[in-house]
């Protein structure tokens, strides 16, 4: 399962060679990749989109609009959901358009709009194949950091041999995985991360919590995974869908409590390279937990707090020289320096800035808007994106630290 995980768009053009992008799909969820599939409107004419949606299994998209009451087809959403966007066969139409800013088609929305890694495979005749326009416009899509998987040499559907055939869907697979595979800069890597809230009983029936979804931190823990690395994640109580969809080799340790939190991270911290501090710990607990469920009876109730073991400053305490801690930080006020203060108290290489004054940052919302610091000073800002994206720009940034 090279491509665990991996998002990969498949985006057909107008070819004979349409046919093996069903290979082409099927070895992708082979090796263990997300699939969804896009085509231009001339692709419909060489393969069709059940074909591809069955062995997909996500609907295949093809215009801007779907449906009779016109559903958009949101590209940017589309192009940001991808880990990596695959243009096979990649038409010298499409090839042409994606040179010189010709944006008529959904395929060519997308990736306009795409910020991951681009592969494009063409396919044409040798003669269209060898053409300067066509060999220019290649040459240019690669100074622009697009990856080609270059067109084999053969039998052509013309009827003549040379190069121009789309690259075998093993070749294509394979490539990919390479590509990955010395892209996975987390490689070697292990990573612990905590996520969630903690739950602090009261009685058998109640508790003291927050609202944190754990959502930044299962997002952290998957991004982390895709990037190669060897991820245990302590999460607090957080609801069973968010865990259901995380793959099995990342270590989930279930607790409940803060004190619980601290035992599960205390018995793997030692051997971990990279720990992310992303659950939102309760501070206090309550000092007797009542075996029996407390009835209504003053007017007003008192309940005595203790100190929750803070997990992180004990942590920070003991941190090896080759051991990197990042800290999260949710604010209100003063978000700067009270951020700045965790990250001093507690021995942080980083922490991550989420304020609650940003609207769709933080707690629960599938979105977040970061900063992080690092010396002592802001070292990277985010603008507001998915939890998902997010992850990905505080793993990049940790690997630099
Ligand atoms: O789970 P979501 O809904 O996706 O929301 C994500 C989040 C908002 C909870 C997350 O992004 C976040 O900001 N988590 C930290 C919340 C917070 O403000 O923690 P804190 O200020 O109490 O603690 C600072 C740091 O110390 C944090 O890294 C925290 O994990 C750690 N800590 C705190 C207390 C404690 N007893 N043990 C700890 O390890």
């Amino acid at each position: 399962m090279t491509l665990r995980g991996q998002k990969i768009l498949l985006a057909v053009c107008g070819s004979i060679a349409a046919y093996k992008s069903a290979l082409i799909v099927r070895l992708l969820k082979k090796q263990g990749a997300e699939v969804r599939v896009v085509m231009t409107p001339s692709a419909l004419g060489f393969i069709t989109p059940l074909t591809l949606s069955t062995l997909s299994e996500n609907p295949v998209l093809h215009s801007f609009t779907e449906g009779e009451l016109g559903e958009w087809n949101n590209h940017v959403e589309l192009a940001l959901w991808a880990d990596l966007i695959l243009i096979a066969p990649a038409s010298e139409n499409t090839i042409g358009k994606m040179v010189h800013g010709i944006c008529d088609n959904l395929v060519l929305a997308i990736y306009f709009s795409a910020k991951c890694p681009v592969f494009v495979c063409p396919a044409m005749d040798l003669d269209m194949y060898k053409h300067f326009s066509t060999q220019e416009n290649l040459k240019k899509l690669q100074d622009n950091n697009v990856v080609l998987i270059d067109a084999e040499s053969g039998e052509l559907a013309s009827g003549l041999i040379g190069q121009g055939r789309l690259a075998e869907p093993e070749n294509i697979v394979r490539f990919i995985e390479e590509y990955i595979g010395n892209t996975a800069p987390l490689g070697s890597k292990k990573i612990l991360i905590t996520a969630g809230p903690t739950y602090e009983a009261i009685d058998p029936v109640r508790f003291i919590g927050n609202h944190s979804s754990g959502k930044m931190g299962v997002a952290l823990a998957m991004q982390a995974w895709k990037m190669g690395a060897t991820v245990t994640l302590v999460c607090g109580p957080v609801s069973d869908p968010l865990l259901a969809g995380l793959p099995a080799d990342i270590q989930v340790k279930k607790v409940v409590s803060g004190q619980q939190m601290f035992e599960a991270v205390e018995t793997s911290i030692d051997h971990q390279d990279i720990v992310i501090f992303a659950a939102a710990v309760a501070d206090y607990t309550p000092e007797v937990v009542s075996k029996i469920k407390i009835k209504k009876t003053e007017d007003t109730f008192t309940i005595q707090l203790k100190k929750n073991p803070d997990i992180a400053k004990i942590c920070g305490e003991h941190k090896k020289e080759n051991q990197r801690f990042v800290g999260f930080a949710l604010e209100t006020n003063n978000e700067e320096v009270n951020a700045l203060n965790k990250m001093k108290s507690k021995n942080f290489d980083a922490i991550v800035l989420n304020s609650m004054n940003d609207e769709g940052a933080g707690f629960a919302g599938d979105t977040n808007k970061i900063t992080i610091y690092s010396n002592h000073q802001p070292a990277y800002e985010s603008t507001l994106q998915s939890k998902e994206i997010i992850a990905r720009e505080i793993l990049t940034y940790i690997m630099g630290i």
